[in-house]
């Protein structure tokens, strides 16, 4: 299957276009960011007018996995137009161009549609109600996504992993401040299901390998708050779990609105892949020995300089 990566240089995308290029043909779209990589890219600005249909000519996929987006929670909030044409205005013209030339077209989206208020586990049946910018216009990108491409995929994602700047996680947030002996912030009232992004990497190649179509939850298998994640994260790199101050996220300071509750159900997708979907723990032993092995120092030798 040839596979089309929109943001190749992004946490989701560079992770799995490395992980998944020698078993399947990946073709990156990036607009600058990457260079040396060893999958072969085609540079576009997916805002440029003829971007969309040229990336197609070019790549002629069998699939596109559609990971470029404004995933700044933060600035979506400061600039929602630009918020609102990344992720809800590209994602339904590149679902409507891909339905033309039979191309299947999975979108990857965020548990953050929730408001968080649920006292249990969202499932895909549950309404969403988005709290911010980022959300909101992401909500509007599955809208959009559907309405053009009835058979597109969707995936509503949380993951953790090296990025290509080695600051962007949350997860690199941690092992950052921690290794330099720093104190943080850890919220223990906000509850999240991370997943390692490699699993995250082999089960979108898998919804696709099984042609599936609709909307599913694509997290990790077990919930945590994230001043836990920090602490076990902690624990994993063998880093002081007492330099983590549980705080509220009420107490945090940020821009925009954050759920609270992000427990996600994923029983739909591993029906549908007939496998289980692992949670934090085996992923965080990954994402360390990736550590070992100088994978954070491999990521940076692809950033193009200048
Ligand atoms: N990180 C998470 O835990 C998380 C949680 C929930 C959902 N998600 C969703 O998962 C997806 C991937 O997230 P991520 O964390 O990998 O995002 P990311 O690291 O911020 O990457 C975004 C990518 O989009 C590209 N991009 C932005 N504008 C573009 C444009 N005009 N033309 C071409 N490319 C453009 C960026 O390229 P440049 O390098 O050129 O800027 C970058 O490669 C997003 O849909 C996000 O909403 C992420």
């Amino acid at each position: 299957m040839k596979i089309l990566v929109t943001g190749a240089s992004g946490l989701l995308g560079l992770n799995l276009s490395l992980q998944m290029h020698q078993t399947h043909n990946i073709i990156g779209v990036d607009r600058a960011s990457l260079a040396n990589t060893p999958f072969p890219l085609i540079n576009a600005d997916l805002l440029d007018a003829d971007a969309i249909q040229r990336i197609l000519d070019e790549s002629q996929p069998d699939a596109l996995i559609h990971c470029a987006a404004n995933a700044n929670v933060d600035a979506c909030e400061l600039d929602p137009s630009n918020a609102a044409i990344l992720n809800a205005v590209l994602p339904g013209q590149l679902a409507s161009a891909c339905s033309e030339r039979d191309i299947r077209f999975l979108h990857i989206s965020t548990d953050a549609v929730f408001d968080g208020t649920k006292d249990g586990i969202y499932t895909e049946d549950d309404a969403p109600n988005p709290l911010g910018v980022y959300a909101q216009t992401k909500l509007d990108g599955e809208y959009s996504v559907l309405d053009t491409n009835p058979n597109a995929t969707i995936a509503r994602v949380n993951f953790f992993g090296w990025s290509l700047a080695g600051t962007q996680s949350l997860s690199e947030f941690f092992v950052n401040n921690l290794g330099a002996g720093k104190q943080i912030n850890g919220f223990d009232d906000v509850y999240f299901c991370p997943l390692f992004v490699g699993d995250l990497a082999d089960i979108l190649i898998g919804v696709l390998e099984k042609s599936l179509s609709g909307l599913y939850h694509a997290v990790g298998s077990r919930a945590i708050t994230k001043y836990e994640f920090g602490r076990e994260i902690a624990k994993t790199f063998g880093f002081d779990a007492s330099l983590i101050q549980p705080i509220s996220v009420s107490d945090s300071g940020l821009t925009a609105k954050r759920s609270q509750n992000l427990r996600l159900a994923v029983h739909k997708l591993s029906t549908a892949l007939e496998r289980d979907i692992p949670d934090f723990s085996t992923g965080l032993q990954k994402f360390y020995t990736q550590y070992q092995q100088a994978y954070p120092q491999k990521m940076r030798s692809y950033q193009q300089v200048g």
